[in-house]
C-alpha cells in the first residue's frame, strides 16, 4: 500500500480506530498481475477470502470473475450485476436445498467429491454439469484443504463415470492445492493427475473441457514467498503443454486482496507483567486478528516510533486471556492513543472477525 503514516494518523483521526484502509489500486494491480502471470486462465476471485461488498465491486468493475461457496455469496455477487456465467459455486458440500436454489439462479455447473454429493446433485438439479474435485496432499501450504476435501486419485475414473451413470455431464477437474502454498510444484503434479484422467475420459467418449486449478498462490506475510510471476512461471508452462485447447479456471483470493488492506490500531491500555510491557489494543483475536487463528497468518506489527525498541506483549481488547495477538514483539515505549500498524490485512482477516463481547469491529474505508 502506498499511504503514509501521515495519512494514516489523519485517517484515524476523522474515522477513529480500530480502521481497515483497503487500496482500490492494490486490488486491481493484484488482479492484473496474475492475469499477466496466467496468460488465458479465467480468474475468478473467491469471494469467501474478503466479502466486502465495495471490494467486490472494485473487482467486479475491473473485469474479475467470482468463486462463491455459499448462496449467502451467491447473492453478494449478484447484487452487484454479475452474471451467474462468470461465477463458479465450488463448494463440493451442499444441501439440497442450496443446490435447487443456486440453480433455480441459473448456476449450471456443481462440483462434487463424492457419491452421495453427486446423488444429491443428479436428484435436485438432474442433467447439470459437474465438476470433480480431486484430494491434493501437499505439506508446502498453511492451509491445508486436502483433509476435508478432495477424493482420492483412485476413485476419481469411477467418480467420473458415476456422473454419467446418474445423467450428469462431466465437465471437468479441479482441485485445491491449499492456501498460502510456498512453492509451485503441487499445481504441477496434480495437472499431471489431470492430464491423465481427461485423456481416459476422451478415450471413453466423453471429453471434458475445464480444468480449475484453484487458489494457494502466496503472499508475503512475515516470512518471503516466491515472487508471483516467478511462483506462476512453471505452472504456465505445464498447463501450456499438458492442456493447449482446455478451458483453463483459478479461483485466487489471499493473493488478490491480502496486500490491500493495513489494520490501524491504536494502544487502549498499557501494564508490566513480570517486566515486560503489555500492551492493550483495541482491535485483536477476534476482531480483524482473527487470522492469527483460523488462517494461521504471520503478521508483522509496526509502530511509528522507532527507538530503543524493547521486548512486549501485544494483547487484544476482549476479556479473554486467549486474546493475546503477540507474545514476541519488540517496539520502542507507546503511550495509550499510539498507533500499531498492520499490513497485508485484506485475507481471511475481517473476513472472520466476531462481535465476542460486542465490541465493534474495525471501521472498513475502501479508497
Ligand atoms: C474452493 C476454494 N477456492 C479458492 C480458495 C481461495 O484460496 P486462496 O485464498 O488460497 O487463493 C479457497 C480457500 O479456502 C477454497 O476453499
Amino acid at each position: 500500500m502506498s499511504a503514509t503514516n501521515n495519512d494514516f494518523a489523519r485517517l484515524i483521526a476523522e474515522h477513529g480506530s480500530p480502521l481497515v484502509i483497503i487500496s482500490r489500486r492494490e486490488l486491481t494491480e493484484n488482479l492484473r498481475r496474475l492475469t499477466a502471470a496466467l496468460p488465458g486462465v479465467r480468474l475468478h476471485y473467491a469471494v469467501k477470502a474478503n466479502p466486502m461488498p465495495d471490494l467486490l465491486g472494485v473487482l467486479a468493475e475491473a473485469g474479475s470473475r467470482f468463486d462463491i461457496a455459499s448462496l449467502g455469496e451467491l447473492a453478494r455477487v449478484s447484487k452487484l450485476g454479475v452474471e451467474t456465467r462468470d461465477i463458479v459455486y465450488t463448494n463440493p458440500i451442499k444441501s439440497p436445498a442450496e443446490i435447487a436454489s443456486a440453480h433455480k439462479t441459473g448456476i449450471d455447473t456443481f462440483f462434487y467429491d463424492n457419491l452421495p454429493e453427486l446423488d444429491k446433485i443428479a436428484q435436485v438439479a438432474p442433467g447439470v454439469q459437474v465438476m470433480l474435485r480431486l484430494g491434493v496432499d501437499n505439506p508446502n501450504c498453511v492451509v491445508d484443504l486436502g483433509a476435508k476435501f478432495g477424493c482420492p486419485h483412485d476413485e476419481a475414473e469411477q467418480l467420473l463415470m458415476a456422473a454419467l451413470e446418474r445423467g450428469l455431464v462431466p465437465r471437468g477437474l479441479c482441485f485445491h492445492v491449499g492456501s498460502q502454498t510456498s512453492i509451485p510444484v503441487p499445481y504441477m503434479q496434480a495437472a499431471v493427475v489431470c492430464r491423465s484422467l481427461f485423456n481416459k475420459m476422451a478415450l471413453a467418449g466423453h471429453p471434458l473441457r475445464t480444468l480449475d486449478i484453484g487458489g494457494g498462490f502466496p503472499v508475503s506475510y512475515k516470512t518471503p514467498m516466491m515472487d508471483l510471476e516467478d511462483f506462476c512461471k512453471p505452472i504456465r508452462e505445464v498447463l501450456g503443454g499438458y492442456f493447449p485447447n482446455t478451458e483453463i479456471i483459478a479461483e485466487p483470493g489471499r493473493v488478490i486482496c491480502a496486500t490491500a488492506a493495513t489494520l490501524i490500531m491504536r494502544v487502549i491500555g498499557k501494564s508490566q507483567r513480570r517486566g515486560i510491557t503489555w500492551y492493550y489494543l483495541d482491535d485483536g483475536l477476534y476482531g480483524t486478528l482473527s487470522g492469527l487463528v483460523f488462517d494461521k497468518t504471520n503478521y508483522a506489527f509496526e509502530c511509528l516510533k522507532t527507538k530503543n525498541p524493547e521486548p512486549c506483549v501485544l494483547a487484544g481488547p476482549t476479556c479473554d486471556s486467549f486474546d493475546i495477538i503477540s507474545k514476541n514483539e519488540f517496539m520502542p515505549g507507546l503511550e495509550l492513543g499510539d498507533m500499531v500498524l498492520v499490513h497485508n490485512v485484506g485475507a481471511y482477516a475481517t473476513a472472520t472477525a466476531t462481535r465476542f463481547n460486542d465490541v465493534p469491529m474495525a471501521k472498513i474505508l475502501v479508497r
